[in-house]
């Protein structure tokens, strides 16, 4: 089957994922475009025959982050291929497979590879810092060359749809972190950045120094966005020995790995 072109579908915090999905789709060697549908709000990208979709995220405590899901309840396939990109940070990624499959499955893709990518953890940050690194790129290349090969020698999507998806149900349970952005007044400027970058809702344009704990859910999103610098992630002496605590237990390598 042809494919004439790549529209990634992108849920990225901290940046990496989108950064992981634009390397993918330039590797694919047709024309592509990559979406960001972060923010709350963002429009969906219509897909089109001939599309390759890619729907990329971050694992959060093994799981697809919960903003993304309402993003992929507006997407509309018609059989389209997709490929299921995700990034963790050295820990897991659990169930994020399986619930991505599941997800875009109810829209009308056919889940065809997906690949697993180490990035730096974007609020663990003294885990997995520099990656993804060479090893971990070269991973996405042979995924982008690997299905698109898989793609061009199949009869039809079904011939090329992915057996297995790792992953259990019920799916893991992931209340969020109890680490929050704080916006720090001396240096905010109230200019709104982070309030129309925000997944949730969780920063209001009309105060952005509060951050709604009920809604944020710690994507760094706000921290990454800021011109001023103003945000960084609060938490303190629990910050600091959750930090030290994870970076003993995940320590170990782990590997980027793709599915086909
Ligand atoms: C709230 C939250 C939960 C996370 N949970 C996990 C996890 O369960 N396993 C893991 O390996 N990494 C986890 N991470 C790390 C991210 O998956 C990783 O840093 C990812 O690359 C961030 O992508 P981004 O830069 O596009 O936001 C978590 C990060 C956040 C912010």
């Amino acid at each position: 089957m042809d494919v004439s072109g790549v529209r990634a579908f992108v849920f990225s915090g901290a940046g990496t994922t989108r950064a992981v999905a634009e390397r993918f789709a330039c590797g694919c060697g047709v024309p592509h475009e990559v979406v960001d549908v972060t923010p709350q709000g963002a429009q969906v990208p219509m897909f089109e025959p001939g599309d390759l979709a890619v729907f990329a995220v971050p694992s959060y405590g093994g799981r697809v982050p919960a903003p993304m899901v309402e993003r992929i309840s507006r997407c509309v396939g018609g059989d389209t291929p997709a490929v299921l990109l995700v990034t963790y940070g050295n820990r897991a990624v659990d169930d994020t497979f399986l619930e991505l499959a599941d997800l875009v499955r109810k829209r009308g893709f056919v889940p065809v590879a997906a690949g697993a990518v180490v990035a730096h953890h974007s609020l663990m940050v003294n885990v997995a810092e520099g990656r993804p690194d060479e090893k971990d790129l070269g991973v996405v290349d042979s995924l982008a060359h690997e299905v698109m090969a898989k793609l061009f020698a199949a009869a039809d999507v079904r011939a090329a749809e992915l057996a297995d998806v790792p992953g259990n149900r019920p799916y893991r349970d992931f209340g969020g972190v109890p680490f929050r952005p704080e916006a720090d007044p001396a240096a905010c400027t109230s200019c709104g950045t982070c309030a129309a970058q925000c997944p949730t809702g969780a920063i209001v344009a009309a105060n952005p120094r509060e951050t709604n704990a009920e809604l944020c859910v710690s994507c760094m999103r706000c921290v990454a966005a800021c011109p001023a610098g103003a945000r960084k992630i609060g938490g303190g002496a629990a910050l600091a020995a959750a930090r030290a605590a994870f970076a003993v237990r995940c320590a170990a390598r782990q590997e980027s790995y793709l599915l086909l």
